[in-house]
C-alpha cells in the first residue's frame, strides 16, 4: 500500500490513560473520561491521540507491563469503550496510534507462565539462562529500572532477563514465534482499525548472541550492546514487510541514545523506512536527564545544539517527532521554564518545540502548564523506577536531598491527574483519586483558563493554528541563529512564501531583543507573543514570533 505520511501535517496528543479523566467515579482515568473529552483534544487543534498502554496489565509499570496484548484493561471500560473512543476520533478525523510494548511482558502474561513452566512452544519465548557454577549471573548487564538484568525464577530453576522491572520479562525476538506473535498483534489492531504504533524501545529488542559481559561502560551495563542489537533492522524490516505495509500505519519509534545519523539507518525515506519517525530523547539527553543527572543546572546551549543537530541532519530525508514532555519525564515549565513564570515560561516553551519542522506532540496537562509535583514522602511515589532509585541505591546523601532529587527527576512528577477544574479533586474524578492530585489545581486547571483568552490553553491553541496555517512552519527551512547564546534561543523558518523568526527566551533576565541581520522585524508582523509590550528588551522567558511575507 502507497505510504501517504499523513502524520506530517498533524499534531498528536498523548494520553497517559491513568491520570487522563475518571469517567466511571472509581478513581482511575478509563476511556469513558476520554470520550468525554475528544471534543476537548480536538478543540486544542489536535488531529491525534497516543495512548500508552490501555492493556490488561498489573500494573507493576503503570501498564508497560502487559498480561494480554489483545485486550483492553476492564479498569479502562474495556473493548467496547475503546471501540467507541476508536469511532469517536475518526468521527472527528483524529487518528489514534497505540502503544506496543514488545520488547517485554509482564510476569503475569500466559506466555511467561508457561514458559516458565517449560511448555512447548512457549519454552523459549523468554531469555532464560541456567545457574551458573561460579555462583555469578548470566551476564554483567544492569536492568534500567531495577539492579542487575536478571532475576531467578524457582519454578523454571533459571534466570530470566529484565531490562526493566523485574516483574517485566524480555521476550526473546530471536525466536520466529516470538515474531509472529508480535505480527498478530499488530494485525489485530490495525485491522480494527488503529492507525499506527508508538513502539516502546523498539531498538532493545535484538540481544546480541551469547550475551556477552559488557566490560566498557561503568553503569547502564550492557545498554550499547543491546541497543540497536545485530538483528533489529532485519526484524523490523520483517514487520514491515508482513504487516506494515499492507496498511497505511504511522510507526514512530521510541530510541533511546539514538543520533540522528542512526535514525537514518531506519527512517530515510529513499530507501523504503522501516520505521517513520523516532522519539529520539534529544531533550533529555542535552539536559543529561536519565534521573540522577538532573540535578545538574539545565544548560541552554546544549539543547540548542541538540534541537539544531536533528532538525538540519535529517531535512530532506526523515521526519522528526517533536516533544518536550512525557510520561517519562518531570514537567518541563518545572524544568526548563520557571515556576514563578509560570504562565509565560509555559507559553514560551510551546514556541520553542512547536515551531520546528516535523511532528509536534502534546503530553496531557502540557497545555495548561501543569507542574512537578512535590510530595512530602518518598512512601507517596508509586513509579517502579523512582522507588528503585530512592528506597534500593545506596547513596551518602541525606534524606531531605534524596527527596528534592525526586521531585526534580521522577517520572511522577508529570503523573498526576489532569487538572480539568477547580472542583473536588480538580475535576478528574467524583471517587478518591488512584494518585495524588497536585494541589495547585485551583490556580492552574482548564475550566479557568478555558474562559481566559491571555491563558497557556489559549495560547496552545493559537500556536497550534499557526502551525497549520503557515507554510514555513510545516515545511520551511530551520536555521538557528546567535548559537553562543546562553539565554536565547533564536531560529528562523523559511520558504518560498514566508519567513518566520522564532525568539524565545530561557531566562528570567532582561536581555536585548535580537534579529539576524537579514530580518527586518520593522517589516514583519508579530504574530505570536506572551507580553502584550515588546521593546528591545526581552522580558523573563519571552516569545516572539516575526512573520515576513514574501
Ligand atoms: C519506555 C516507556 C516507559 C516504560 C519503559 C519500559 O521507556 O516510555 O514508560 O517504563 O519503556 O516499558
Amino acid at each position: 500500500m502507497e505510504k501517504k505520511r499523513w502524520y506530517k501535517d498533524m499534531v498528536f496528543y498523548q494520553i497517559w490513560p491513568r491520570s487522563f479523566k475518571d469517567g466511571d467515579g472509581d478513581g482511575m482515568g478509563d476511556l469513558h473520561g476520554v470520550f468525554e473529552k475528544l471534543d476537548y483534544i480536538k478543540s486544542l487543534g489536535c488531529d491525534g491521540i497516543w495512548f500508552s498502554p490501555l492493556y490488561p496489565s498489573p500494573g507493576v509499570d503503570c501498564g508497560y507491563d502487559i498480561s494480554n496484548y489483545l485486550d483492553i484493561a476492564e479498569e479502562f471500560g474495556g473493548m467496547a469503550a475503546f471501540k467507541k473512543v476508536l469511532d469517536g476520533a475518526h468521527e472527528r478525523g483524529m487518528k489514534v496510534i497505540m502503544d506496543l510494548v514488545v520488547n517485554h511482558t509482564s510476569t503475569e502474561h500466559e506466555w511467561f507462565k508457561k514458559s516458565r513452566q517449560r511448555i512447548d512452544p512457549y519454552t523459549d519465548y523468554y531469555i532464560w539462562r541456567p545457574k551458573k557454577s561460579n555462583g555469578r549471573l548470566p551476564n554483567n548487564w544492569d536492568s534500567l529500572f531495577e539492579g542487575k538484568a536478571w532475576a531467578w525464577d524457582d519454578v523454571r530453576q533459571e534466570y530470566y532477563m529484565h531490562l526493566f522491572a523485574i516483574e517485566q520479562a524480555d521476550l526473546n525476538m530471536d525466536n520466529p514465534l516470538v515474531r509472529e506473535e508480535v505480527k498478530n498483534i499488530l494485525k489485530f489492531w490495525l485491522d480494527m482499525g488503529v492507525d499506527g504504533f508508538r513502539e516502546d524501545v523498539i531498538t532493545f529488542i535484538s540481544k546480541p548472541e551469547g550475551l556477552p559481559n559488557d566490560n566498557y561502560m561503568p553503569a547502564s551495563k550492557g545498554i550499547f550492546m543491546f541497543n540497536h542489537g545485530p538483528h533489529l533492522h532485519e526484524y523490523l524490516e520483517e514487520f514491515k514487510r508482513d504487516v506494515f505495509d499492507k496498511y497505511d500505519a504511522m510507526i514512530l519509534a521510541e530510541a533511546p541514545l539514538v543520533t540522528p545519523k542512526k535514525a537514518l539507518e531506519y527512517i530515510d525515506e529513499k530507501n523504503e523506512p522501516v520505521l517513520d519517525m523516532m522519539i529520539q530523547f534529544a531533550t533529555q539527553e542535552a539536559d543529561s536527564f536519565m534521573t540522577d543527572y538532573i540535578h545538574m543546572p539545565f544548560n541552554l546551549k546544549k539543547l540548542k545544539r541538540t534541537y539544531t543537530k536533528w532538525q538540519t541532519q535529517l531535512d530532506g530525508k526523515g521526519w522528526n517527532m517533536l516533544y518536550i514532555e512525557n510520561h517519562d519525564h518531570p514537567r518541563m515549565v518545572s524544568r526548563y521554564g520557571s515556576e514563578k513564570y509560570r504562565e509565560e515560561s509555559a507559553k514560551m516553551l510551546a514556541v520553542s518545540y512547536l515551531f520546528q519542522k516535523g511532528t509536534p506532540f502534546i503530553y496531557q496537562g502540557q497545555e495548561i502548564g501543569m507542574t512537578n509535583w512535590y510530595p512530602t514522602d518518598p512512601e507517596m511515589y508509586e513509579d517502579v523506577q523512582t522507588r528503585w532509585q530512592y528506597f534500593n541505591v545506596a547513596t551518602r546523601k541525606s534524606p531531605e536531598k534524596r527527596l528534592e532529587r525526586l521531585w526534580h527527576g521522577s517520572r511522577d512528577s508529570a503523573r498526576t491527574p489532569v487538572q480539568w477544574s477547580a472542583e473536588a479533586n480538580a475535576g478528574f474524578t467524583t471517587g478518591t483519586p488512584w494518585f495524588y492530585v497536585n494541589e495547585n489545581y485551583t490556580e492552574i486547571n482548564v475550566a479557568d483558563q478555558e474562559g481566559d483568552p491571555d491563558s497557556v490553553l489559549n495560547f496552545y491553541r493559537k500556536a497550534i493554528e499557526l502551525r497549520k496555517t503557515l507554510s514555513a512552519v510545516r515545511h520551511g527551512n530551520y536555521t538557528e541563529h546567535f548559537k553562543s547564546s546562553s539565554k536565547v534561543y533564536t531560529y528562523t523558518r523559511e520558504d518560498k512564501r514566508q519567513k518566520l523568526l522564532v525568539v524565545c527566551s530561557f531566562t528570567d533576565k532582561a536581555v536585548k531583543m535580537k534579529a539576524p541581520k537579514d530580518f527586518d522585524t520593522s517589516k514583519a508582523t508579530l504574530i505570536l507573543a506572551n507580553y502584550k509590550e515588546n521593546t528591545d528588551i526581552l522580558k523573563p522567558y519571552e516569545v516572539r514570533v516575526y512573520l515576513l511575507s514574501k
